[in-house]
């Protein structure tokens, strides 16, 4: 994760006026072979020649990798993967479906309590104040079962979808509104069931009375004909009442503005304890659209999706059902609703739950009933989490003066956060994937193809995904170009060693060998160090003055300390370690598909020397594994008032900035910085089990005063001179001592894998293992109880969660901790 997104809000946005779109190579060839020839003949060739290198090197970071895709478009299609073609595939919201295609029918729930000032819920916003919400079970595939706790109210959301016809089947929505126990009697409550075409495709609201849409048709490209209905509510006291919008707006990102905008408060709703006004309650409805005035002369936005909404408002608690039909599906058993739907969603459920004891079991390793629910939340939280994303990235390379649009594509991936970073991100979901990787390796496969897939010629995959208008609108233009000379940590490496344990993959690892060529020597020819078999990670921050240790975003580790003066002499140890990863993959992918992998082995048998590791990395004074750089310890921010010059008007004198001072001139050394980077050897298993450094390292660990904590291990050493520090007077510390999920299951992890081998340190390890997985395990569930949600970080002092939430991506790696599967 990178910290500059932690500012995000998503609810302004600006739209990014986008780039053009960039001339695609094979249709210009013949232009530009003749604005070649002319100039030649004008006699400018050499300048005609230079232009075109220009040219084509502007447009060689839009094209992509010439081998056949991973998954070729068809794949996700309804005809192919019936079955998962729809799901809960808008992990930014609470709750909604589509489908695995480019310009998806979209359908959603949003919810108004009309109990004091009305706050509209769609889209997972913190801000929104919930005190918990999540999936406490969702098997990725079949159905999905979440609570939302409101203020006053509880909502539990169910789907279950049926398979049938040839446009991916049926599904059916079940909602349970239930007041909480606190809360006055007579709440009502409005839930508003929408559908929305993105482009294509045509709906039909069908209307009872004045104002009760009983179901809308439809008709799709990917759907066929389709049916949508909204069967009648039970509960309340009686009484419902309806409202309905039907309207077009420019598209998906504007779905709450609009909805928003067509609410008016002049309808009344009927009750038994409703007040005192004859017992009629106002209520917020949705009445009409009116777009907002247009600048003059600007032209109306083209309408580009339909949008059909169906209100219902009544008093808790209560329950609802929306069903989802497909026209092709002819022998349909019955409707999918009431004690059908029910039976269904039960059937899933215990097949989720007897799937789960079966591959984690973890009754048998003595976790509670509680426990083991709260280990099935994470899971299905990271499994309801998974997106279908399609669209095109923003990107520059050297060559280009503008940012271009990249070509779009599609992907299916899990997400970091559903209210912060609800898109896909490189280095987080070679982490995901181990965990979904071992509930459904095809699942896991189908992900890390769509990731490939994204990779150009060069073998370059942006690290960020912000696909669509719906992602867009939730990142700040600055954040959204990606730029093609930064990497990220090839984490899938960690994913493809855990996938290539069965051969489930097998033809997928054979069209994915080509590109996982490129993508390695991209790495390690663009990400290469001064020395031989030394790397260093490119796009650090570069302004001197701003930050007290420039940035390493591309590292994933952000703000941990490097070296104070980005140099090309730098040398940095984590890149070397997932290099190392990285060439022990592709050696044994090459012997498992018979290919010559010679090359790999080679390196892997350098990176791994432990004489060479040393020589490059180990700081003797540190008494751990370091970076290697220009650097100064005595760097701090001090504030610096600019004087006003003689005569000048005082309040023309800028405001006074944080600047970074530098006390000490740096010089080339070992990074001092003891924290994850350190251990980075012995995280990925470089270091030899018999290694004299491997005892060092513990030592480090074990340390209250380093990086020892009882919630888990601390991202940088105490007596790190950047320990806790800011970045800028807006950056709080982010990689300097919280307690991050993912780096601590590599350390569990490693020290399980250690304890398993010969060596001198076996006893520690186990003891420390243990102690480890028992710490974090206590406080991840400890925190989710107090708090109902997972975190994107821990405090390093109180064990508290803190930064995002939930934050499912990588933190629900403390399933495998339970399970002790690494
Ligand atoms: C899917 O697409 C691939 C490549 O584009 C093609 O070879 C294959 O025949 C298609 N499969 C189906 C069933 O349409
Ligand atoms: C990686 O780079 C090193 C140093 O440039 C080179 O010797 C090695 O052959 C490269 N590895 C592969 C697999 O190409
Ligand atoms: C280290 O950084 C300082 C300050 O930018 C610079 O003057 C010096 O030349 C650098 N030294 C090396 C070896 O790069």
């Amino acid at each position: 994760m990178a910290r500059e997104r932690r500012r995000h809000t998503g609810t302004e946005h600006r739209p990014l006026p986008l780039p053009r779109k960039a001339t695609p190579p094979e249709r210009d060839w013949t232009r530009v072979l003749l604005v070649a020839l002319v100039s030649c003949a004008i006699g400018v060739s050499a300048f005609a020649y230079s232009g075109y290198m220009r040219w084509s090197l502007a447009l060689r970071v839009l094209t992509l990798h010439p081998s056949p895709r991973v998954w070729p478009p068809n794949s996700s299609s309804s005809a192919l993967s019936p079955n998962m073609f729809w799901g809960s595939y808008r992990p930014q919201l609470y709750f909604g479906m589509k489908t695995r295609s480019p310009h998806s029918v979209v359908t959603g729930l949003m919810w108004l309590s009309q109990a004091g000032a009305p706050s509209l819920r769609h889209t997972c916003e913190q801000g929104d104040g919930l005190a918990r919400y999540g999936w406490l079970l969702h098997d990725g595939e079949n159905f999905g079962v979440q609570e939302i706790t409101d203020r006053g109210f509880t909502l539990r959301t169910e789907f279950v979808k049926r398979p049938g016809g040839d446009h991916g089947g049926d599904w059916s929505w079940r909602i349970r509104a239930s007041p909480q126990a606190s809360s006055s009697p007579g709440q009502i409550l409005s839930l508003m069931f929408y559908v929305a075409t993105d482009g294509q495709g045509t709906l039909t609201p069908h209307v009872a009375g004045r104002r009760h849409l009983t179901h809308v048709t439809g008709e799709s490209e990917e759907l066929g004909p389709f049916t949508l209905r909204f069967l009648t509510a039970e509960g309340g006291d009686g009484h419902v009442s309806y409202n309905y919008l039907s309207t077009t707006c420019p598209g998906l990102h504007t779905l709450t503005d609009v909805v928003r905008t067509s609410l008016r408060d002049h309808f009344t709703h009927p009750t038994e304890s409703g007040g005192s006004r004859g017992n009629k309650r106002r209520y917020f409805g949705l009445d009409s659209y009116h777009p907002p005035p247009l600048p003059p002369g600007t032209p109306a936005p083209p309408p580009h999706t339909q949008l059909v909404v169906h209100q219902l408002t009544l008093q808790l608690p209560f329950q609802a059902e929306v069903l989802f039909e497909s026209g092709s599906f002819q022998q349909r058993p019955g409707q999918l609703s009431g004690v059908s739907l029910g039976t269904e969603l039960d059937r899933h459920k215990t097949n989720m739950e007897n799937r789960f004891q079966s591959i984690f079991r973890l009754e048998e390793k003595g976790f509670t009933p509680d426990q083991v629910a709260f280990a099935q939340a994470a899971l299905s939280n990271m499994l309801g989490g998974m997106g279908y994303f399609y669209g095109s990235s923003v990107v520059k390379s050297p060559h280009n003066a503008e940012p271009v649009l990249y070509p779009a594509a599609p992907l299916y991936t899990a997400v970091p956060s559903r209210s912060f970073f609800p898109r896909g991100f490189l280095w987080d979901e070679g982490f995901h994937l181990l965990l979904i990787g071992r509930w459904n390796p095809s699942l896991a496969w189908q992900s890390l193809g769509h990731w490939l897939d994204l990779m150009n010629a060069d073998g370059w995959i942006p690290r960020e995904q912000i696909l669509g208008s719906e992602a867009r609108s939730k990142v700040p233009d600055e954040f959204v170009i990606q730029k093609s000379e930064n990497a990220n940590p090839p984490t899938l490496f960690l994913a493809l060693r855990q996938l290539l344990a069965n051969t489930e993959g097998d033809e997928a690892l054979r069209r994915a060998w080509p590109r996982l060529q490129t993508w390695y020597d991209w790495y390690n020819s663009t990400q290469a160090g001064l020395l031989p078999h030394t790397y260093r990670w490119r796009g650090r921050d570069q302004d001197p003055l701003r930050f007290l240790n420039p940035k390493t975003l591309t590292s994933g580790l952000d703000d941990y300390p490097r070296a104070s003066h980005p140099s090309e002499e730098e040398r940095h140890v984590d890149l070397r370690c997932w290099m190392a990863l990285a060439s022990q993959v592709m050696a044994d992918i090459a012997e498992r598909l018979e290919e010559d992998g010679g090359r790999y082995r080679h390196d892997h048998n350098i990176l791994t020397d432990n004489a060479l590791l040393d020589h490059h990395h180990w700081s003797e004074r540190l008494g751990a594994y370091a970076d290697y750089g220009n650097h100064t310890q005595n760097t701090a921010l001090e504030w610096v008032r600019p004087r006003a010059a003689p005569g000048q008007d005082p309040r023309s004198v800028p405001p006074p900035q944080l600047i970074r001072v530098v006390r000490k001139p740096p010089r080339l050394q070992y990074v001092g910085a003891l924290g994850y980077v350190s251990l980075f050897p012995f995280l990925l298993q470089v270091l030899d089990p018999s290694a004299p450094h491997l005892g060092r390292l513990l030592d480090l660990i074990r340390d209250a005063d380093k990086l020892w904590t009882p919630y888990g291990i601390r991202s940088l050493s105490k007596g790190s001179p950047l320990y806790l520090q800011r970045n800028t007077e807006h950056d709080a510390p982010y990689w300097r001592g919280p307690i991050w999920i993912n780096m601590n299951y590599l350390t569990v992890r490693a020290l399980y894998l250690y304890s398993q081998m010969e060596g001198p340190h076996r006893d520690r390890l186990v003891s420390l293992y243990r102690e480890l997985r028992q710490n974090l395990l206590a406080n991840l569930y400890r925190q989710y109880k107090n708090t109902g949600f997972l975190w994107e970080q821990y405090n390093d002092q109180t064990g508290q969660g803190q930064g995002c939430f939930p934050f499912t991506g990588w933190s629900s790696l403390l399933v495998l901790i339970m399970a002790e599967e690494y």
